[in-house]
This record gives C-alpha cells, structure tokens and sequence, in this order.
C-alpha cells in the first residue's frame, strides 16, 4: 500500500468517509541563519519529509483532530473564541485554524487525521510543515482559494501567537513555495526570492546529532529580543533603521560602543550572516561550491561563537565532517541548541561521507545518528486523489 491510501485508510478507520490529502514538506537551510526575523536574507530548500494530513468535513464547526504519532486526538469548535493553547502538538492546527477564522476564512467543522516523517526537533521545521499541511487542508476544504503568501503570514502568526515562538517566516515560505532541485534565495523583508539551481554533482546531507535542546524555545525568543535592543540602540545615532538588515558593518563598528558586549556579538552574527548569503548565492550562480563551502564554515563559527546557538553535538558534527572526503561544507542549519547539519557533498562521495561521518559520530558520543542523503523538494500541496 502507498503511504498515501494508508493515510487515507487510517482516515477512514477513524473517521469514516474519503478524505481529501494535503503535505507539506520540512525544509534545511543551507546559509542564512537567524537572519529572517531581522529582514535579512536566507537561503532554505524544502526536502522530501512531509507531514500529511487527511481532511474531511463535518456538519457542525468542530475540528477533531488524531495524529498516530502522539496516539492522542483533540477538539476544539472553531466558532469559540475561548481556545487557550495545551502546549502540546494540537496547538500548532489548532493555532492554524483560529488564524484562518481571524483572516476572514470562515472554516467548516472537519475531521484530521495527521502523520508527519518530518524529525522533531532536529531543525527541520516539523512545526512548520504541520502548519502548512493543516492549514491548506482546512482553508482549501472550507471553499476557501488561500494566497500561498498569506498561508505563509498566517502559520508564522498561529506559531507566533498561539504557540508563543517568535519564529521568523522563513520555514513556513519555504515549505510553500519550495523548488525541486533549487534552493531559496529569499529576502525575509520584501518576500521576493530567487530560485537558484543545485548542480546535480552536489547532494544536500542532513545529519540529525539526535541531541533536542530543552531550552531551544526560550533562547531563541532572547536571541530575538537581542536584535531588536541592539536595533532599539543603534537606532539613536541612525534614525532609519528598522531592523539589523539596514546596518552595515562599518556602522556596527561605529556604534559599537552604543551595546553591551553579548548584544554587539549578536548583532555581529546578523550584519556578516546576512552579507554571507549574497555571496553564497552569487557562488552558487558562478557554480563555486567550494567557496560556498566556505561561507558555511564561517557561518557555523558566527553561530557558534557569536551568536551561541551551537552545542557540542553539533560542533563536533560539523568538526568530524570536514575530516571526511568530498565534504564542500558543513554547517548547523535551523534555530541550533541541538538538531542538524547540513553538508554540501560531492555526489559522488554522499554514500561513503554518510557512513564514515556516522562511524565517527558515534564512536565520539555513544549516539547514532540519523543522516540523509536529500535533494531539494517541491513545496506543499494537494495530493492526487486518484493515487488514493
Ligand atoms: C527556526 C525558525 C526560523 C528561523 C530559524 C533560524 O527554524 O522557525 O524562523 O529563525 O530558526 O534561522
């Protein structure tokens, strides 16, 4: 049986009828990290992990939701305004759906039946391929003819909002709007992006250190109020910036004074990240992988040592990576505090780099590591009914 009827299956031992199906896909980002929530420029691909929903209407307005996963079901009627969120799964459809009634989306009541294969809390954005996922189902089986911009600004709003993580758009726009073999080029201000090719000799390599960090969520919401004080700061002798995107590393220096040692590295990280991904992109267009690969190095020991978002696990990850052959570059990728990195490999070196990189890892940490070898995906979307 397809992945596809199984879900469709399970669907509808749960909840009889045929459902409609709906994924979106997880994303790696290959340079650009922390940059969106400051108006810089990052550089995701979507990858070929999907979260799936099933949907079905209802006669009333309540959404009941199941995902095997947590072998755990939720409701909630989406015409009460009185939904407070659980701090489980369910707050991230649930988020989704009560942003969707506040857009103007008047929602029917429906059954979802839920399955991701995207690695939690390895850096690959489950959350926002759950978002996606839902909210396409829900807006799309409500009549509803969503702007793949607006479902973008609506996830990032339930996460934001509901969730209570003040994650950037990136993840989201990505899981939408994704291109097979291309990677993103996006600029996190205007939304404008630009579609650049991965050469078919170069695979994407995401290896998962299985290490979760409990206080991911909370230090990356101080990262953020970082950037907008060292904005608050420097916005005193330079009247036109609205976020670190508009200040340049000269000014930085300048100003440097202005900020507290932790804020001026923070901010150092952002200005220099996001001058990376512009010569990342004009690299890639050149065909120069091996000076990408270099700005991934760098962009690693901004994060790690600027920024401090690393962990051992993951230093460790990048530091065994570069010992390997056909390895252009090796970075953390996603929010860090533990997750993935990301390599860019020669494709003819991927299978021997996988198994020599996880060898190593695991004689180092007692862990075994999870490590794919990708190729970037197509955004979400319907999937076929007649594959059901
Ligand atoms: C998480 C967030 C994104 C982005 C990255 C770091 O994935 O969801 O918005 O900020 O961290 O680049």
């Amino acid at each position: 049986m397809t992945r596809i009827s199984n879900i469709a299956e399970r669907y509808r031992a749960r909840f009889k009828g045929t459902p409609r199906v709906y994924r979106a896909p997880g994303r790696v980002n290959l340079i650009g990290e922390h940059t969106d929530y400051n108006d810089g420029f990052a550089m995701p691909a979507a990858i070929e992990f999907y979260c799936w929903v099933a949907v079905g209407s209802r006669d009333d307005r309540k959404l009941s939701i199941y995902s095997e996963e947590f072998s755990a079901g939720a409701e909630a009627d989406v015409s009460s305004t009185a939904i407070s969120p659980t701090k489980s799964w369910s707050d991230y459809p649930i988020g989704v759906a009560l942003e969707l009634e506040k857009a103007g989306f008047r929602l029917r009541g429906a059954n979802l039946f839920i399955e991701s294969e995207v690695p939690m809390g390895a850096g690959l954005s489950s959350s926002a391929a759950i978002e996606v996922a839902t909210a396409l189902a829900l807006a799309e089986s409500s009549g509803g003819r969503p702007d793949r911009l607006q479902l973008a600004r609506l996830c990032q709003k339930a996460e934001n909002e509901f969730v209570g993580a003040r994650v950037g758009i990136m993840d989201q726009f990505v899981s939408l709007h994704g291109q097979k073999d291309h990677a993103l080029l996006l600029d996190c201000r205007s939304l404008n992006f630009k579609s650049l090719a991965i050469p078919d000799s170069v695979k994407l390599v995401i290896s998962n250190t299985m290490v979760k960090h409990e206080l991911a969520s909370s230090e990356y919401n101080r990262r953020r109020a970082d950037c907008e004080e060292a904005v608050r700061r420097l916005a005193t002798v330079l009247p036109g910036i609205r976020a670190l995107r508009d200040v340049s590393l000269e000014q930085l220096e300048r100003h440097r004074g202005l900020l507290t040692e932790v804020i001026y590295k923070r901010a150092l990280h952002i200005v220099t990240e996001n001058a990376r991904v512009l010569d990342s992109a004009e690299a890639l267009e050149a065909g120069d992988i091996e000076r990408f690969g270099k700005r991934m190095a760098e962009s690693h020991r901004s994060l790690r040592d600027l920024y401090e978002v690393s962990c051992r696990e993951l230093d460790l990850m990048v530091d065994l990576a570069y010992q390997q052959k056909g390895v252009f570059g090796a970075r953390m990728t996603g929010g860090g505090f533990g997750g993935a990195t990301i390599n860019l490999v020669d494709a003819r070196r991927a299978g021997e780099f996988k198994e020599k990189l996880g060898k190593a890892y695991q004689r180092e940490t007692g862990l075994v590591p999870q490590i794919y070898i990708c190729r970037p995906a197509e955004g979400a979307g319907p999937v076929a009914t007649s594959d059901l």
